[in-house]
């Protein structure tokens, strides 16, 4: 069963006139994140890419359910979403989400020289693009941690070597460091507005990723869609939403309530973080 791809998102994304295009994280394939994010987009009509990285996925209930929770919500809730298979610094992972019909990729290239960066990314690109698949390609390395354990090290990209990376790699979606840092929950951004204005006057036609989004201020996620960023990622909020959630139906209490109450209150603070980022991606 095949996922839609990062092209059919984008283009279904734009004929219905959106700005951007969320990506949320949804731990995984959690049902109860999934289902929650699903309801709200459908509210909306708008397309999502729904997204994971490879340790959240193997450490929950593996590959195929990732695929499985997004693709029963997509009929359930006859929403636009696709599973996207976020960070993946090993090949194999990624060649385990294709096996299973995820049609868009990632690969972080951003711990290796780039010369090696733009040669496993070109190969990357050609086995997806034989199965139609999309492949979003790093550069620079954006700052703070995905997931557990992950080393922190962040350094924007140079615009020579984003023109060159480009040019050889041919990634279909580019995510460029910026300045922008993942798992911050506030705080002074620091992004490099100049270097911004440079890679996006020399990326030609290839759609912008931003990634750290959670605690931008508003005007900052404003200004980099108008200037081309066209996929839009939230991770941290929506896990923090959910936890909170958990932690709010339980606060006080004596008993041990049942597993739908908690569970409602998880769906109930997803939901409202969902709203927050249709806003903030969406609507202008
Ligand atoms: P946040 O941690 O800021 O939500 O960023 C998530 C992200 O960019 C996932 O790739």
């Amino acid at each position: 069963m095949n996922s839609l791809s990062g092209f059919e998102i984008l283009d279904a994304a734009s004929s219905r006139g959106q700005r951007a295009v969320p990506c949320i994280d949804v731990a995984g394939g959690n049902p109860d994140i999934v289902d929650a994010v699903c309801r709200r987009l459908t509210a909306s009509d708008v397309c999502a890419f729904l997204s994971s990285t490879p340790a959240s996925i193997d450490s929950y209930l593996g590959m195929e359910h990732f695929r499985d929770s997004i693709e029963l919500a997509r009929r359930r809730h006859g929403v636009c979403v696709a599973p996207h298979l976020d960070h993946a610094d090993d090949p194999a992972a990624i060649d385990r989400a294709l096996a299973v019909g995820v049609r868009s990729v990632m690969f972080d290239g951003s711990a290796l020289p780039l010369a090696d960066n733009i040669a496993v990314t070109r190969s990357v690109v050609e086995r997806a693009h034989a199965v139609g698949a999309s492949v979003e390609a790093e550069l620079g390395a954006i700052g703070g941690k995905e997931d557990p354990g992950e080393a922190s090290i962040a350094e924007n990209v140079r615009p020579d070597e984003a023109t060159r990376f480009l040019r050889e790699a041919r990634p279909d979606l580019f995510a460029p460091a910026i300045g922008t840092v993942h798992g911050r929950r506030g705080g002074e951004a620091s992004i490099d507005w100049t270097l911004v204005d440079r890679l996006v006057a020399d990326r030609g036609d290839t759609p912008l990723v931003l990634h750290g989004t959670t605690g931008l201020p508003a005007e900052d996620v404003h200004r980099l869609i108008d200037l081309g960023f066209r996929k839009v990622n939230y991770a941290t909020m929506i896990r923090d939403a959910y936890v909170a959630g958990l932690a709010r139906a339980l606060e006080g209490r004596t008993d041990l309530p049942r597993p739908q109450e908690v569970l409602a209150s998880a769906r109930t603070a997803v939901a409202e973080a969902v709203d927050r980022i249709l806003q903030l991606v969406t609507v202008r």
